[in-house]
């Protein structure tokens, strides 16, 4: 191509003769009787009125742009093609230095106004752009549709059972208090009463950390340190938490939970562990259930007891449709905490007044938790199945 025209707005490929063809409908466009650059053009030199008429076919050119721009992202290409830093009228603007200095305030007054007309078209088309996309997203909207729900998470039935437990003894008056889950052999054992070599170690299965070392195997090493903590009676505590035992089966995990109770204090006696824990039972299992204390063997309790609840699947009949109860084995009861009062020899581990009496409980948030959910299979509250503990929501 012999003779490379100056043609701003087809910058790109100047000198196609189709752009070329097109030229005089520009003019047409804007309105005016602008004559068409291209014949006027000679030796390549910028001309007032060729530069002018670039400009003004800018607005004709846009308008048909944007008739075609029926999204935001089409829009957006648009306005970097005509009003972008290299866009077509940057392009014009930039042949402006090589006019004379009289020639340039007109072609600069143009461009401000084409600058200006360009923005408004623009702006209208995307007002219009965004109204109508509106529409079309209000027509879609169902306003009946249920809404999307967020996945809700609740609380494992395990610690919804140490909550509801720990709150009828904070009707009592007693601190919840928390503990350590490795604790040492002199609080989980020796404290207790328990002597070294005692065969009473062995029934705890005990997982061992280190020499003098242990995972907890009961929250009982609690009264010891809350006794320790508040140096004097009268305290009234129960301490939740996790404990461990080499034991596991359907009815045992190596990791269970606990929840010790401990109050002492001067001239407490048996009637008041008997009413307490009465009044306990009464409330988490409903005031028909039967209640009995049976003699057992603590090394920290001196008397000791098991309480038993009347079998909540028989209503303590041992027998269900004439068959033995799975539940209770036939008995009608079953056996839900250990109990006693504190034997002297802790108070005397701890320093407290050996004048001072009080009582002391514990017992497995599992076995409650199974038998108030009627749940047959311990091992079900660790696997995680959100299935199984989404009943508990
Ligand atoms: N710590 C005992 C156990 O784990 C339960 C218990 C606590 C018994 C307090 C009496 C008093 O078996």
């Amino acid at each position: 191509m012999g003779n490379s025209y100056f043609y701003p707005s087809l910058a790109r490929d100047a000198g196609t003769c189709d752009r070329g063809q097109a030229a005089p409908l520009h003019g047409a466009y804007a309105g005016e009787n602008v004559p068409n650059p291209l014949p006027q053009e000679r030796n390549n030199q910028v001309s007032v009125m060729n530069l002018i008429a670039a400009l003004e076919s800018l607005a004709p050119e846009l308008e048909r742009g944007l008739d075609q721009a029926l999204d935001l992202s089409k829009l957006e290409e648009i306005r970097v093609e005509f009003l972008g830093r290299k866009g077509r009228l940057a392009q014009i603007m930039a042949r402006l230095p090589e006019l004379s200095p009289e020639e340039k305030p007109a072609v600069g007054k143009k461009a401000n106004e084409i600058k200006a007309r360009l923005n408004t078209l623009f702006d209208a088309h995307k007002h219009t752009l965004e109204k109508s996309g509106e529409k079309a997203y209000l027509t879609r909207f169902d306003a009946t549709l249920p809404g999307a729900l967020p996945w809700l998470g609740s609380m494992h039935p395990i610690s919804q059972v140490t909550e509801e437990i720990c709150s009828v003894f904070e009707a009592l008056g007693y601190d919840v208090v928390d503990g350590l889950e490795v604790e040492t052999d002199f609080h989980n054992f020796q404290a207790l009463n328990f002597p070294k070599d005692h065969p009473a170690r062995d029934m705890q299965d005990t997982l061992y950390v280190n020499e003098g070392v242990v995972l907890r195997t009961h929250t009982s090493p609690m009264q010891v340190r809350s006794m320790l903590a508040r140096k004097a009676p009268p305290l009234a505590i129960v301490a939740p938490g996790k404990v461990y035992r080499r034991d596991s089966d359907m009815t045992h995990s190596p990791m269970f939970h606990q929840i010790e109770g401990l109050l002492v204090d001067k001239g407490i006696s048996l009637r008041d562990l008997r009413g307490s824990l009465t009044a306990f039972v009464r409330r988490l299992f409903g005031p028909a259930v039967g209640v009995r204390f049976r003699p057992s063997f603590f090394p920290f309790t001196e008397p000791s007891a098991e309480v038993d609840i009347s079998c909540i699947m028989c209503s303590g009949k041992g027998a269900l449709h004439g068959e033995t109860c799975r539940v209770c084995k036939g008995t009608g009861w079953l056996e839900i905490l250990g109990c006693g009062m504190v034997d002297p020899n802790v108070y005397k581990a701890v320093g407290f007044d050996e004048e001072c009496t009080g009582f002391a409980f514990g017992l497995g948030v599992e076995r409650v938790a199974m038998l108030k959910y009627g749940i047959g299979d311990l091992r079900l509250f660790f696997e995680n199945n959100v299935r199984f503990l989404g009943q508990f929501a």
